[in-house]
């Protein structure tokens, strides 16, 4: 059984249906502050298989310590579950460091207690900051966090570095993200943010959909090609797949350390206003846009070193930049004519 925490989440619906189609048997915990139970019903649907699914406060000890108590049969977790809005957890420090950090270390906890020997751990990019060099690569210096939620990120990598080292039975995994984005092909599951989107995609599918006015561009006047900032962007079903090869080189024990760090990206950068581009492009949606000023926080240009990855475990981005936006703005249409509650 594979425990996967944040479960009915963006990536941790993606996961559980490549899980499923792999023949694992999924355990979702989550505690739906930022996701919907229906998810599961669409996992359902589109793998035939149903997990299990308990609402768990991770961040809780005493829920967290009955969740392993129910489930003994779990021999490997994945962990999405972690407040993400960069945004908020700058207006809001306490409440992300309480539910990033206590969410990993009760798990951790129970890890030990239950003999759970595998754990892969939903990093970020953002734990390097502004790079000095790029590509970025696994190596890469790690910056001072420019939030709160990427503080986070780069401690629980820290704490989880602290228990391997004394801790050799049990291995650790951690995957840093690009910039996830995307959504399953079957249109059933997608990026579902609550209120009005942080990110780049869901705005821009929103403002094609005529949910929002406009898009505003956060600001034009980088040292890049066009002017705006540059990102990582990589498919969420590419993204899901190096998770299951990543358990599987746990539970196989072909890892070589008991604590090992991929950055998965695509290796190409993507400007804002090539993003729009590509989406009026391969959507046939106009998407009206205004330039405004510079986001507080947001870094000018990233993209992944992706050789480690590739050679290590194998796998490699698939999915290019439109073909991601197109399921992205699929996701957007089957959602709002379908399953937005009304
Ligand atoms: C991408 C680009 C914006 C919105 C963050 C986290 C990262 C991960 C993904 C959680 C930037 C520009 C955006 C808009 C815009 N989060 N933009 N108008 O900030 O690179 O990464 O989200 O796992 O850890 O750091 O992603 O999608 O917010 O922004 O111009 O309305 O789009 O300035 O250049 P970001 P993003």
């Amino acid at each position: 059984m594979i425990l996967v925490t944040g479960g009915t989440g963006f990536i941790g619906s993606h996961t559980s249906v490549e899980l499923l189609r792999e023949g694992f048997e999924v355990l979702i915990a989550d505690n739906l502050s930022n996701s919907y139970a229906d998810v599961i019903d669409r996992i359902e649907e589109i793998t035939g298989k149903r997990p299990f699914f308990e609402r768990t406060d991770l961040s809780n000890s005493e829920e967290t310590d009955l969740l392993f108590e129910k489930y003994p049969k779990i021999e490997a977790i994945i962990h999405f579950a972690a407040s993400k809005a960069v945004g908020e957890s700058v207006e809001k420090p306490l409440l992300y460091y309480k539910n990033n950090l206590n969410s990993l270390m009760n798990i951790l906890e129970n890890m030990k207690r239950h003999s759970v020997k595998n754990l892969v751990f939903s990093s970020s990019c953002t734990v390097y900051g502004e790079p000095d060099e790029l590509p970025v690569h696994e190596r890469s210096p790690i910056k001072i966090a420019n939030s709160p939620y990427g503080n986070t990120k780069q401690i629980s990598e820290e704490i989880i570095q602290d228990v391997a080292k004394v801790s050799s039975e049990i291995n650790f995994i951690s995957l840093r993200y690009f910039n996830p984005i995307g959504a399953h092909p079957s249109a059933l599951i997608g990026e579902l943010p609550l209120g009005i989107p942080n990110n780049l995609i869901p705005y821009i599918t929103q403002t094609g959909y005529g949910l929002r006015e406009a898009l505003k561009v956060f600001g034009d006047d980088y040292n890049t090609p066009d002017g705006s900032a540059i990102r990582d962007y990589i498919d969420v079903v590419d993204l899901s797949r190096a998770h299951i090869i990543s358990i599987k080189r746990l539970l196989n024990h072909k890892n070589k350390a008991n604590f090992e760090i991929f950055n998965l990206g695509t290796g190409t950068g993507s400007s804002v206003f090539e993003v729009i581009r590509t989406f009026e492009k391969v959507c046939g949606q106009k998407i009206n846009f205004k330039v405004v000023g510079r986001r507080e926080g947001d870094i000018e240009k990233v993209w992944a070193d992706t050789r480690y990855a590739n050679e290590e475990l194998g796998w490699k981005a698939e999915k290019t930049l439109g073909q991601s936006l197109k399921t992205a703005w699929d996701w957007e249409n089957y959602y709002r004519k379908n399953l937005e509650k009304k």
